[in-house]
């Protein structure tokens, strides 16, 4: 008997890629698995390749989330994981000619698609007892990914987000971490990418391998974390540094008064 029987997990950007190899291992484990992308012939068919059933939805919209989170409660009767995945990039390296369409798309899955997931998952969970978040970053969240600064931007916002938001949830038992992979072999990486990242023999991430670190953070224990994964080695918690705290007389490294802050690691 798998670790997640009689779960219920949505996942989110499922019908390819990262998000289909963890509906994957989600429904391997026992979970109903519940999967939500904006394509409905690739949603359909891994539906039906994980035994599971297909939303339809752009995770970009507040009103497809509502739909989705009644949905689930009243087919499935609870929802207890939630992988908040659905990306796109605009593979564009020069701000200057990222076009209003494309921003918009891009902020509309990556950042808004986890605010708006989030926001609408919580209270289901929460009523389930409790359960498990689990968002799609990437090392862009973490570093200065020149290639493409918009993704950049999208990508530090989700860390910030889950990382901001896990305090809170866990006061409801709900775990909350991000994922931050390295580069992929999915179809988001193009082929021209892929070929010159082979020539430079540069290792490609398994999908499977980051459904592993999502299926990790989901039963685990840890929350506000950004688990970096990379080919060849364990999802490891990224360590973010200390942040300069003030030099003020009195006030050498406090950290703002609580109910103004988070856990800030102020020196
Ligand atoms: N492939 C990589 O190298 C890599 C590295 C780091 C992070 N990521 C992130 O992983 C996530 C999954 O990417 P992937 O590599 O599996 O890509 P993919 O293109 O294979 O899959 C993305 C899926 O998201 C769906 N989607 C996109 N926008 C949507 C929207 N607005 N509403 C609903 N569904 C939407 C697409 O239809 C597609 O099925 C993304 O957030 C991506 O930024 C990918």
């Amino acid at each position: 008997m798998g670790e997640l029987e009689g779960k219920v997990a949505l996942v989110t950007g499922a019908a390819s890629g990262i998000g289909l190899a963890t509906a994957r291992r989600l429904a391997d484990e026992g979970a109903s698995v519940v999967v939500v992308d904006r394509d409905a012939d690739g949603g359909a068919k891994a539906a039906a390749d994980v035994g599971g059933r297909f939303e339809q939805a752009d995770v970009g919209s507040p009103e497809d989330w509502a739909r989705v989170v009644a949905s689930v409660t009243a087919t499935e009767g609870r929802l207890d994981l939630a992988y908040l995945n659905a990306g796109v990039t605009t593979g564009e390296n020069d701000v200057s000619q990222v076009t209003d369409e494309q921003y918009r798309r891009i902020v509309g899955a990556n950042v808004d698609g986890v605010f708006y997931g989030l926001r609408a998952v919580v209270p289901a969970i929460a009523a389930a007892g409790g359960g498990a978040v689990v968002a799609t970053a990437s090392i862009a969240g973490l570093i200065d990914f020149a290639p493409d600064p918009v993704y950049t931007l999208t990508k530090h916002a989700v860390v910030g987000f889950i990382r901001a938001s896990a305090p809170q949830l866990a006061e409801k038992g709900i775990t909350c971490n991000a994922v931050c992979p390295g580069i992929v072999d999915t179809p988001l990486v193009g082929d021209e990418a892929k070929a010159f990242l082979k020539d430079a023999g540069f290792p490609l991430i398994r999908p499977e391998d980051i459904a592993d670190a999502v299926f990790q953070a989901m039963t685990g224990s840890e929350t506000g974390q950004a688990f970096v994964v990379q080919a060849g080695r364990e999802p490891t918690a990224y360590r973010f540094g200390r942040v300069p705290g003030p030099r003020a007389k009195g006030a050498e490294g406090m950290a703002p008064p609580a109910g103004m802050a988070g856990p800030s690691q102020l020196d």
